[in-house]
């Protein structure tokens, strides 16, 4: 464990070595760990879990999930079984659904909670948004939270990798005394490789405001605009994807990734630092007001409504797929198709002579 202070906030770091695979297993060893879904998050995480040796009982319904969970050697009524039947048997139950199945199955998994159980998720949208979602635990669990800040199939090859995974943790309710140990626990037995606390409230607050704004909602609004700003004044298709799209993500956001935007600045052509330097201000002073009014829609449910109200909708699966098509029609991504067959492989030991923009 390491405490760390960045501008006098104290936080501490866990870490792997904390949390051997020894420690891990004394503490979940006469569990069952039901995990509830065989999406990407369900998958990654029993598996690991099955990787570490530890009691692992898997839950879906028909159809794709458990095509997928049979095909990695989980076994049919031994421990694959029905989602009931898993929530029955689980002394942690791994809440893993989609978070609008969370909502529709909830009347059937809260049944099948005992006391002493715990109730984990990897996302605090269902607690949170309990008055929306009506996800509330009885008193008599322990609630608690594992967010990996990355996808599902970075749990897994990172563990595979041996890499681990940064995760935060949270717990919401404690009522075996046992809640930390337990989060902390699976958080190692998943793959974590380091993990910080929050609370359920800051962990979906600052993720659905992530996804909304830098992570994907804002980024997808700055390469658009960019691409269609140098397509208007006559560059080429290729031209503008290139210097939109592909530089920073090839080139340049690794490098800020590994070393901080601070190198990338002190590491460019003077033409390229100037530029950067003055016009930074003048983004962060456009988008500041358009993230904290994300971030307060976010903070009153609105976004928790909008989203269970869309997954509710009967018709929403054919308006999101034509929205999603539009977005693959815009000509932008349609460079990006042509475009990425062109990437080189990447030599070995480019890394170290890769600079800035010139
Ligand atoms: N994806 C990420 O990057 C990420 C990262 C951190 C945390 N999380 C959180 O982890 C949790 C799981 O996310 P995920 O992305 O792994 O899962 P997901 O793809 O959203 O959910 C998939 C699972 O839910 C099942 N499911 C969907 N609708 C169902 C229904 N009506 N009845 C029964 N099962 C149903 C699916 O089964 P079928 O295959 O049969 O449809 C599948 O097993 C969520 O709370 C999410 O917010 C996700």
């Amino acid at each position: 464990m390491k405490t760390i202070e960045i501008n006098g906030v104290r936080e501490e770091i866990i870490e792997r070595s904390d949390f051997p695979v020894e420690r891990v297993r004394a503490i979940l060893g006469s569990e069952v760990t039901a995990v509830l879904g065989y999406g990407p998050q369900g998958r990654g995480q029993s598996l690991n879990m099955r990787d570490q040796g530890l009691n692992v009982v898997v839950g879906v319904r028909a159809g794709r999930s458990q095509d997928r969970a049979l095909a990695d050697g989980w076994e049919e009524g031994e421990n694959l079984v029905s989602i009931e039947d898993a929530a029955e048997q689980g002394t942690v139950v791994q809440y893993l659904l989609s978070d609008a199945a969370q909502i529709a199955m909830w009347p059937e998994v809260r049944k099948r909670l005992r006391s002493g159980d715990a109730l984990y998720f990897s996302h605090g949208f269902g607690i949170v948004f309990r008055d929306q979602t009506g996800i509330i635990p009885p008193d008599d669990v322990d609630v608690i939270l594992v967010a990996p800040k990355g996808s599902g199939l970075t749990v897994r090859t990172h563990f595979l990798s041996g890499r681990g995974i940064n995760a935060s943790f949270a717990v919401h309710q404690d009522h075996t005394g046992r809640a930390r140990d337990r989060a902390l626990a699976t958080a190692f037995a998943i793959g974590s490789g380091h993990v910080f606390e929050t609370t359920f409230e800051h962990e979906v607050f600052s993720d659905l405001c992530g996804e909304r704004s830098v992570l994907m909602g804002l980024i997808q609004g700055a390469f658009k605009a960019q691409y269609d700003v140098l397509r208007a004044h006559g560059h080429s298709p290729s031209e503008a994807f290139n210097e939109t799209v592909e530089e920073a993500l090839q080139s340049l956001y690794p490098l800020v990734g590994e070393k901080g935007m601070d190198w990338m600045y002190a590491n460019c052509s003077t033409t390229a630092q100037r530029g950067a330097l003055d016009w930074a201000p003048r983004f962060e002073a456009v988008l500041r007001p358009v993230i904290e009014d994300c971030y307060q829609k976010v903070l009153s449910g609105e976004e928790a409504r909008i989203t269970i109200a869309a997954n509710s909708d009967p018709n929403y699966r054919s308006r999101l797929e034509s929205e999603l098509g539009a977005m693959a029609d815009q000509e932008l991504w349609q460079a990006g198709r042509v475009l990425r067959d062109f990437r080189p492989e990447r030599a070995a030991g480019e890394d170290g002579d890769r600079s800035g923009p010139g």
